[in-house]
């Protein structure tokens, strides 16, 4: 959540950065875009600084029109996710106090202890305010500007990635991350500091990733790198692998369709890519611990594992498993997915079972994330960059791959699934009439038995993320215990139906509905009649869940665009969550 980038010209190079800084924000506003900022030091060492209430594109324009007569040659900027305090300009990052600017991603947990603690003043109502503040307070005590964030960062508590600069030392960029992630990268003439690698794309080749407790100093055209015991450290230098065909719309509207687009060829790239580093079959039973839509490619994987391999199978939300205390048993194999790969209940959900010693296997789909790093054993899944905000491609991989984890490759018929997604992302006419029916209805329910169910959560996820209709899945045999009473003429109920073991009883559910009134849209086999209903090639147990969930995406993709909304960036959301 939140996006940082921060910028050092070399040798007081003259290049103006201001540019820079924008661009990389325009590629870190999937992160989180309520309200953005930059401030940067001009070659007087003057401070300037801008912030805005919306999209990166309001602050850009504020920029372009802002009379800049001196040169920006060290600045940072910030795209928020509102945590603490409301979305307003006050609150915007960058922070600053004195001559001191800052901009955070996480949360600092003990900021009102600090305030009150070295009686200070917040002006805004955000915990960020504090680390500005503090540095302020540290240098007047005589601290130059390393031993003031140094000192203030071992006092913090709670997450951050931290990037300021300060008026007296102009030539300094200073980077600190603890649960945020945070990237070094560097050019001819710059050195960078980012949240993401993507704000690094077309700038830096290379990026060099911090680990926790680490702290960067830029200055004298180097960056070095110590330790959460200050210790000076060398951290690996990677290849910056996110590419600008990665960043790019490919022609086509938003990223989401983009994405969507491409689910077909990336569970062809999953299955030839996949090598297994753990033989899951010596485990007594098997862990799947996730958030959102990762949770759900989980929930389907328990259908396939246990139905294939007798396995025991627990699925958990991550933020529950890490506070609830679970039984856990050192034979089991505990799996972490996520598309991110820095999504923090997730991330400390698997820190605990780590410090637990028991076996861990990471499903990720963003190389060098936090995730990745420290499990046991990693796979990657190759869906390449996710931009949209609502997941669609990353949940195919995972799916994917937990399959792949017990059914031998001959088994699983890839192309001629990937083909019949193809054909639902063909029929992209159909689901824009449908987007017509169901836009305005107050309530859309999802059903499915089998591995229906789990793509029946899917759908309705990704229904509610990006057009606001509330929207909820369930097991079709469950609707009749509650969820039945919804039902009206207002209400839409999409029926996932494949030809499987359950279509009859799944049928005669939605036969239930319209004996209510309810509207229905069968996505599967067969028809009913005075109904909307769209047919997929049947591709059995293994590839109907795939097929189901390209519909299911299209589906909710253009109901939102029917709507006029943006896609790639819903209300309220935000790409990579790292914040509980
Ligand atoms: O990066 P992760 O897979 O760990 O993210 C988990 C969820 O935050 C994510 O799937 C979220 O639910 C998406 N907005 C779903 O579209």
């Amino acid at each position: 959540m939140c996006g940082i980038i921060a910028v050092l010209n070399k040798d007081n190079g003259a290049n103006d950065i201001t540019n820079v800084i924008i661009e990389a924000l325009e590629r870190l506003e999937y992160r989180g875009y309520d309200s953005s900022g930059i401030a940067y030091l001009d070659s007087i060492n003057k401070t300037h600084r801008i912030r805005s209430v919306g999209r990166i594109e309001k602050l850009s324009n504020e920029v372009k029109s802002y009379a800049l007569d001196k040169k920006a040659i060290v600045g940072i900027g910030h795209t928020r996710w509102a945590t603490h305090g409301v979305v307003s300009v006050k609150n915007a990052h960058p922070h600053k106090t004195d001559g001191i600017s800052i901009a955070h991603n996480g949360i600092i947990e003990n900021y009102k202890e600090l305030s009150s603690q070295f009686n200070i003043n917040l002006e805004s109502d955000t915990d960020s305010e504090v680390i500005s503040q503090l540095i302020a307070k540290f240098m007047e005590d005589d601290l130059n500007f390393e031993e003031s964030f140094k000192k203030t960062v071992s006092l913090l508590r709670g997450t951050y990635g931290i990037v300021a600069i300060c008026e007296e030392e102009p030539n300094i960029l200073i980077g600190a991350k603890k649960g945020s992630p945070l990237a070094i990268g560097y050019s001819v003439d710059q050195i960078y500091i980012a949240s993401d690698a993507i704000a690094l794309s077309s700038l830096s080749e290379n990026v060099i990733y911090l680990q926790e407790g680490d702290i960067v100093v830029c200055k004298n055209n180097k960056y070095t790198i110590y330790d959460k015991d200050f210790k000076e450290v060398a951290r690996e230098i990677t290849n910056n692998i996110v590419s600008m065909k990665d960043i790019t719309k490919c022609g086509l509207e938003d990223y989401m369709l983009k994405e969507i687009h491409e689910e077909p060829n990336v569970l062809l790239k999953t299955f030839e890519n996949f090598e297994n580093p753990v033989d899951i079959k010596k485990y007594k039973s098997l862990y799947l611990i996730a958030c959102g839509t990762s949770h759900y490619a989980g929930l389907l994987a328990k259908y396939w594992i246990e139905d294939i391999s007798g396995i025991l199978v627990n699925v958990e939300i991550a933020s529950e498993f890490r506070y609830r205390n679970p039984v856990l048993d050192k034979d089991s194999l505990y799996i972490f997915i996520s598309q991110s790969g820095e999504t923090i209940d997730t991330l400390c959900a698997m820190r605990n079972v780590i410090d637990r010693g028991f076996d861990t296997l990471s499903i990720v789909n963003v190389e060098n994330s936090s995730i990745i790093r420290e499990s046991k054993y990693k796979i990657r899944t190759h869906a390449g960059m996710e931009i949209g905000v609502a997941s669609t491609k990353a949940f195919i991989s995972q799916a994917l791959t937990l399959l792949l984890l017990i059914l031998e490759k001959n088994k699983i018929p890839t192309h001629k699934i990937a083909e019949s997604m193809q054909s639902v992302i063909d029929m992209s006419d159909f689901f824009e009439d449908m987007a017509q029916k169901i836009r305005n209805s107050r309530t859309i329910i999802y059903m499915g038995r089998g591995t229906s169910y789990p793509i029946s959560l899917e759908g309705a996820l990704k229904m509610k993320e990006i057009t606001y209709v509330s929207s909820e899945g369930c097991p079709a045999g469950e609707i009749k215990h509650g969820p039945i009473a919804l039902i009206d003429t207002d209400v839409y109920a999409v029926i996932l139906a494949p030809h499987d073991r359950y279509y009859e009883k799944t049928i005669s559910n939605a036969q239930e509905i319209i004996a209510r009134n309810g509207r229905i849209l069968t996505i599967g086999s067969g028809r009913i009649q005075n109904h909307d209903s769209i047919e997929i090639n049947n591709t059995g147990d293994i590839g109907n869940p795939f097929v189901l969930t390209t519909a299911v995406h299209m589906l909710a993709y253009y109901t939102a665009k029917s709507k006029g909304l943006d896609v790639d960036k819903p209300r309220n959301l935000a790409k990579s969550v790292t914040v509980e």
